[in-house]
C-alpha cells in the first residue's frame, strides 16, 4: 500500500436494480405462507400478458426452459429441424437439441447482429419445423420477412425474447410477433426475478399445453392426462417480476438515453462502430455492443484489458458462434457455417449501458476509449 486512495470509477457491465418494493413484495408472500401456484402468478401473467399484447402468458423457472416447453408445445420430433442463428446464447440451439430435432445454424446481419432473413430461406428444407429468431442486445429481428417465409413453409416461429423486455418492432411488442414468445428474467436482463422464464402467446391451444407441461401434465388434484414437469415459477419470482414489470418502461427509457449518450461520445472515434438501429425498431439496450475494427488502434481483446485496468466492466457477446462451442463439435459442427457470424465474434463488446450507469460514467467511458488514454 502506498497510501493513495484508489480513484478509479468502477462502472460494472450489469447491475440489477432491486429496492425497498421489491423487498415489500417479498415479505408480503412470506407473511402469506403461500409460497406456490397462488395470486402472485396469476397476477403477474396477467400484467405481463397485457404489457406484451397477447392474450396469455405462462410463468415458468427460466428462459431456457420457456423454449423448451414452446417447442414441447408444438410437438418437436425426432429428427426435426430449427433455423436458429449462431450468433445467440447457447440456450437458444440447446432448447432444439433437447428434443432430439437438429438446430440448423442460419448466419446474422453484419449491422444489427440479429438472423438473416435471405440466409434462413436458403436453410428450409423440408424437415425444418420452426425459426427461432432472437432479438439480440434489445433489437427485434426483421419479423415481416421471417415470418412471410414461416408463413411460405407452414413453419412456426418462436421468438426468442430473452433480451428484448418492451423492445417493438413497428410498434408491437416482441413476444407478440411469432406463434410463440420466450422471455428470461435472469438476474442482468431488462427487467428480472433472479431466475424466472415467461412464454407469451395468443394460441389457446398451446397455453393450454403447456401449462400441463408445467404442472406434470395435471388436470386435476393427482390425475395426469400427459408426462410433464415441474417447471413452475415460485410466488416470490412473481411478486418481484411484478414490481420489475412496473419499472420497465422508465428504465428502458434511461437505457435508451444512456445508449444516446454513448453513441455521441464513439460518433468521432476512428475505427469503432456504434450500434445500428434498425427504422422500424423499438432497441431497448439489453447490451450495448460496438464493433472494434481493424483501424482502431487496439484490438478487441486488448481494449477490453485497458478498460477494465480503467475500472470499466465489458463482456464479449459472443466470443464464438454456437456451432463452434466444444458441446456441439463432439456434435459434428466442426465448419465454417456462418462467416458474418464468425467475423462478429472478433469484433464485439459490450459496454455498460444500464440505468445505473449515469452522464459522467458515460464521459469516462467515453474518455477512456480515445487513443490519448492508452499509454
Ligand atoms: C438469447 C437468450 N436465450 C435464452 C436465454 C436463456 O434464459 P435463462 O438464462 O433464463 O435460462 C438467454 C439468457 O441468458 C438468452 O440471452
Amino acid at each position: 500500500m502506498n497510501g493513495n486512495f484508489n480513484m478509479k470509477r468502477q462502472i460494472p457491465i450489469a447491475k440489477p436494480l432491486l429496492g425497498r418494493e421489491e423487498e415489500d413484495a417479498i415479505r408480503g408472500v412470506l407473511r402469506s405462507g403461500m409460497l406456490v401456484q397462488g395470486k402472485q402468478i396469476k397476477a403477474f401473467e396477467e400484467a405481463f400478458a397485457d404489457y406484451i399484447g397477447v392474450e396469455h402468458a405462462v410463468a415458468v423457472t427460466n428462459g431456457t426452459i420457456a423454449l423448451d416447453l414452446a417447442l414441447k408445445a408444438l410437438k418437436l420430433d425426432l429428427g426435426d429441424e430449427v433455423i436458429v442463428p449462431a450468433f445467440s446464447f447457447i440456450a437458444t440451439s440447446n432448447c432444439v437439441l433437447f428434443h432430439g430435432a437438429k438446430p440448423v445454424f442460419a448466419d446474422i446481419d453484419q449491422k444489427t447482429f440479429n438472423i438473416d432473413p435471405a440466409d434462413v430461406n436458403e436453410k428450409v428444407t423440408g424437415k425444418t419445423k420452426a425459426i427461432i429468431p432472437v432479438h439480440l442486445f434489445g433489437q427485434p429481428a426483421k419479423m415481416d420477412e421471417l415470418k412471410e417465409i414461416a408463413q411460405d413453409h407452414e413453419i412456426y416461429v418462436i421468438e426468442d425474447a430473452a433480451q428484448s423486455h418492451g423492445a417493438e418492432y413497428k410498434e408491437q411488442k416482441t413476444g407478440s410477433l411469432g406463434d410463440i414468445g420466450c422471455f428470461s428474467f435472469y438476474a442482468t436482463k431488462n427487467m428480472t426475478t433472479g431466475e424466472g422464464g415467461m412464454i407469451t402467446t395468443n394460441n389457446s391451444e398451446v397455453t393450454k399445453r403447456i401449462r400441463l407441461l408445467r404442472h406434470h401434465g395435471q388436470t386435476e388434484k393427482y390425475h395426469h392426462t400427459i408426462i410433464g414437469y415441474n417447471y413452475r415459477m415460485t410466488e416470490l419470482s412473481a411478486a418481484i417480476g411484478l414490481v420489475q414489470l412496473g419499472k420497465l418502461e422508465e428504465r428502458n427509457e434511461k437505457r435508451m438515453k444512456n445508449a444516446e449518450k454513448l453513441d455521441e461520445g464513439i460518433e468521432n472515434l476512428h475505427g469503432l462502430t456504434p450500434p445500428y438501429v434498425e427504422e422500424y425498431a423499438k432497441h431497448v439496450f439489453y447490451q450495448y455492443v460496438v464493433k472494434v475494427e481493424d483501424d482502431y488502434p487496439l484490438e478487441r481483446n486488448k481494449l477490453a484489458d485497458h478498460l477494465k485496468e480503467m475500472g470499466i466492466g465489458t463482456a464479449v457477446h459472443y466470443p464464438m458462434p454456437i456451432y463452434k462451442q466444444s458441446a456441439y463439435r463432439k456434435l459434428g459442427y466442426d465448419k465454417k457455417i456462418c462467416p458474418v457470424t464468425e467475423e462478429s465474434c472478433r469484433r464485439v463488446l459490450s459496454l455498460p449501458v444500464h440505468p445505473s450507469v449515469n452522464e459522467k460514467d458515460i464521459q469516462y467511458i467515453t474518455a477512456k476509449l480515445q487513443t490519448q488514454s492508452f499509454s
